[in-house]
């Protein structure tokens, strides 16, 4: 039978090629979503419900009939958090849990939620890729909440037996992330190395993150959702670190410009070290990073090219 699939948040980066994938598998998607696409226009085949997912009744049409529901919505970024935690908590974790409710009344079958790789576990205890089964002690609101939210969901689970996924993506980078936003540090830092502009670096630049290139997510992401909603929690990312620095010298080569570094203090919430163990999804799936990041930078210019052009 066709899965009935909703994703909330599916104009999103993410969100975005998730909807290619599934659309690809065959699925029949819709997506909530309160803003359109930003790079492209609607595609064929999706049915779109335009608005924000507190609205019940725009959520509740829009979750008739699903059985699969992806949860990609969120209002914040990881530093922003910082400047009012009662506004992360609400639109975080009182939204999703309100759209969970609704989801049960609704009698979806199952749920995918996207938390993060990168924010809820905080600092790790070493530098060896962290599993799912340490500790988390998120050291921002935004990693918290999502920790929140995951908790959240697993409750839900215990009590009206919901099966669901948690995935926690590392930093996913390339084509239709938003190279004028606050978050995704390789499409900006394209986006000014191009245009003249010079890059801030937050503290000394040796902060080490693993980035994935977001086809490789999404195929990690569809290899789950093939594999059946087992309620457990997933890395998803590279297993690579990379820092700050390493990352402007490789974007210099690949576009034979010279950055200019414009250092500034350390964001109190940023961890030094985050780099995500693979090896509880591949066992579960097989699946395997397929573009060596040199490749993902390379496609990203491609795609940034056509939309400058
Ligand atoms: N991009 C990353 O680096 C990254 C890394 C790890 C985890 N994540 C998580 O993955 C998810 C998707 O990330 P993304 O980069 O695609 O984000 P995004 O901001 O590009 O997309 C989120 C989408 O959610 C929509 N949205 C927000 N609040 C909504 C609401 N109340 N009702 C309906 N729609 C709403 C937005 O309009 C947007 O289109 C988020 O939960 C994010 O926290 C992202």
């Amino acid at each position: 039978m066709t899965p009935k699939i909703l994703l909330i948040g599916g104009n999103g980066f993410i969100g975005s090629h998730l909807a290619d994938a599934l659309l690809a598998c065959g699925a029949s998607l819709r997506i909530l979503d309160v803003q359109a696409e930003r790079f492209r226009p609607p595609l064929p085949g999706v049915q779109y419900f335009s608005g924000d997912c507190t609205n019940s009744a725009t959520l509740r049409a829009a979750l008739a009939g699903c059985d699969t529901l992806v949860y990609l919505a969120h209002n914040t970024l990881p530093l922003a958090s910082f400047l009012n935690l009662d506004r992360e908590v609400r639109q975080g974790l009182e939204v999703f849990a309100g759209v969970l409710e609704m989801a049960v009344q609704e009698q979806v079958e199952r749920v995918m939620l996207f938390s993060s790789g990168g924010a809820v576990y905080g600092e790790p205890p070493s530098a060896a890729p962290v599993e799912e089964t340490i500790a988390c002690r998120p050291v921002s609101p935004y990693g918290l909440v999502k920790l929140m939210m995951e908790g959240y969901l697993h409750m839900v689970h215990h009590l009206h037996g919901l099966p669901y996924l948690v995935v926690r993506p590392s930093n996913p980078f390339g084509p239709r992330q938003n190279f004028l936003g606050h978050q995704g540090a390789i499409p900006i830092f394209m986006h000014r190395l191009l245009t003249g502009q010079p890059i801030s670096v937050w503290g000394d630049g040796q902060a080490v993150k693993d980035y994935i290139y977001i086809t490789d997510l999404i195929g990690a992401v569809v290899s789950l959702l093939e594999a059946g909603f087992d309620n457990q929690i997933y890395n998803i990312g590279s297993g690579l670190g990379r820092s700050v620095v390493e990352i402007v010298a490789a974007l210099e080569q690949e576009l034979s410009r010279k950055a200019r570094l414009e250092y500034r203090p350390a964001h109190a919430g940023d961890v030094a070290h985050s780099v995500l163990a693979m090896g509880k999804l591949t066992a579960r799936t097989g699946w395997t990073p397929q573009t060596s990041f040199e490749d993902g930078l390379r496609k990203t210019k491609q795609w940034y090219d056509q939309v400058e052009k």
